[in-house]
C-alpha cells in the first residue's frame, strides 16, 4: 500500500513569549482535523517549544492541494485565535494571505514522503525549535555515512552498499547529489557549513528507496528580511534495511552546536528532550529537538513513542547544559554570536545601516 506522511509545521503565535505552545491552539488543530479526517488515514498533533506540528497520513501523495489546504485553514485558525488570546508573534509565520494550493513560499515548513509501506514499516519524526533545517546535516552523515555510529552500515547487506545524499544550496537554490561512500569527502566540504547547504533527501543505493526528507524552507530567504529562524523537521524510516531506531536515535547523544537560538543569532548546544519538555526557556532555549516514534499500520500512526525521554538522554542534557554555560559566557561575541554571513539574514544589516554615516577613513594609525 503506498501511503503519504506530510509533515507541516508553523509558528502562529508564541506562549509565553517565543517560548512554547498555548493549548488552545493545539485544541482547534485537532478539532479540524478530526472533521477532515474522512480525507485522510490517521493524524497527530503536537508542538515543539513555538511551532505547532501536524502530522498526517494519506493516499493522496505528496504537494496535495486538499492537505496543504487542511494544514493552512488551521494556520489561519490558529492565527485568529492567537491574535484573540493576544499570544506572542500571532501568525508569524503566515507570509501570504490567500491559499493558492501549495504552502511553498508561503511561510510554514513541510516535509513529506510517498513509501510502499513495508509489513513493518517504524519511523522517527524529529521536530526541532530555535535552529535552522541544517542542524539536520550532522546526524544525517552519522546516520547514514559514519560507521562508527551506525554499525549496519558494516554489517547489514542492505546497508552495506551506502546512500546517496541530496544536497540544497539554499541562498542560491540549487542541488547537487553525493554517493557516499566514495563521494564522502565531497559531502562533507558542503555540509559542513549548515547555514547554506542542506541535506534535503537521502536514499539507500539498493534500490533508490526514500529513507530520511526534511525541511528545507529558510523563512528569513522568503520574507526578505528577519522572521525567525525555520525550526525544520524531518522524517526516517527504521529497521530491516534501514538503519535500526537505535541508530538513528544515537548521534543525538552527542549535544553538537547548532545556530538559532536567542534571536535565531546564537550557537548553542542541541539538546534532545522529552515531549513535557519541549519549552524552550534559558536565553530563548537553549535550541531543542524532540523525537516522535511510530509504528504505521496501513497508514495508521500507532504511537508516538517518545524517543527521547529517559534516562538514556540525561547525559547528553547535562552536557547541553554545561556547554549552554560556557558559551553563553561570550556574549556577544564570535562563536557564541553567529558569524557576519550568517548574520546578513538577521538584524545586522539593520545595525550596519544605522551605523553608514558614522565612518570615516582610515588617514593616520
Ligand atoms: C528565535 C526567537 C526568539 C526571538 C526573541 C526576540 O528564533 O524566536 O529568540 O528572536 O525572543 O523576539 P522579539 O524580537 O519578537 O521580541
Ligand atoms: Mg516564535
Ligand atoms: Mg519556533
Amino acid at each position: 500500500m503506498k501511503v503519504t506522511l506530510s509533515v507541516i509545521k508553523a509558528d502562529i503565535g508564541g506562549f509565553v513569549g517565543h517560548s512554547g505552545m498555548h493549548p488552545a491552539l493545539m485544541d482547534i488543530a485537532k478539532e479540524i482535523l478530526e472533521k477532515e479526517k474522512d480525507g485522510l488515514i490517521d493524524y497527530y498533533v503536537t508542538h515543539c517549544g513555538d511551532d505547532l506540528e501536524l502530522i498526517m497520513t494519506h493516499t493522496k501523495g505528496i504537494d496535495n492541494q486538499e492537505v496543504h489546504g487542511i494544514a493552512w485553514k488551521i494556520f489561519e485558525k490558529c492565527t485568529a485565535k492567537a491574535k484573540e488570546l493576544k499570544l506572542y508573534g500571532a501568525g508569524q509565520d503566515i507570509l501570504k494571505t490567500a491559499f493558492s494550493g501549495n504552502l511553498k513560499g508561503m511561510g510554514p515548513g513541510t516535509a513529506e514522503i510517498t513509501i510502499e509501506e513495508r509489513p513493518s514499516e517504524p519511523i522517527i519524526i524529529f521536530m526541532a525549535d530555535k535552529t535552522e533545517p541544517g542542524a539536520w546535516n550532522l546526524p544525517l552523515y552519522k546516520i547514514f555515512a559514519d560507521p562508527f555510529s551506525t554499525a549496519g552500515l558494516i554489517f547489514d547487506p542492505k546497508l552495506h552498499p551506502g546512500f546517496t545524499f541530496e544536497v540544497h544550496d539554499v541562498v542560491e537554490h540549487k542541488r547537487v547529489f553525493f554517493k557516499l561512500p566514495e563521494d564522502m569527502y565531497n559531502l562533507l566540504a558542503l555540509i559542513g557549513q549548515p547555514g547554506r547547504f542542506v541535506i534535503k533527501r537521502v536514499k539507500r543505493n539498493l534500490d533508490n528507496e526514500t529513507v530520511s526528507i526534511s525541511s528545507t524552507q529558510r523563512l528569513s530567504m522568503m520574507a526578505g528580511k528577519y522572521v525567525g529562524k525555520d525550526d525544520p523537521v524531518m522524517i526516517v524510516r527504521c529497521q530491516s534495511g534501514m538503519p535500526a531506531v537505535g541508530e538513528v536515535l544515537e548521534p543525538f547523544a552527542f549535544p553538537y552546536m547548532v545556530a538559532g537560538w536567542m534571536r535565531g543569532c546564537h550557537h548553542g548546544p542541541f539538546m534532545p528532550v522529552a515531549f513535557e519538555d519541549a519549552q524552550c526557556t534559558r536565553f530563548d532555549g537553549p535550541p531543542r529537538v524532540i523525537a516522535a516514534g511510530f509504528q504505521l499500520n496501513n497508514g495508521k500512526l500507532e504511537g508516538p513513542v517518545d524517543m527521547f525521554k529517559g534516562p538514556a538522554f540525561d547525559w547528553t542534557r547535562n552536557k547541553a547544559n554545561e556547554m549552554a554555560d560556557y558559551i553563553r559566557r561570550h556574549g556577544p561575541f564570535e562563536p557564541h554570536r553567529l558569524s557576519e554571513s550568517e548574520m546578513e539574514y538577521t538584524t545586522l544589516p539593520g545595525v550596519m545601516k544605522k551605523l553608514e554615516n558614522k565612518w570615516l577613513p582610515v588617514t593616520q594609525e
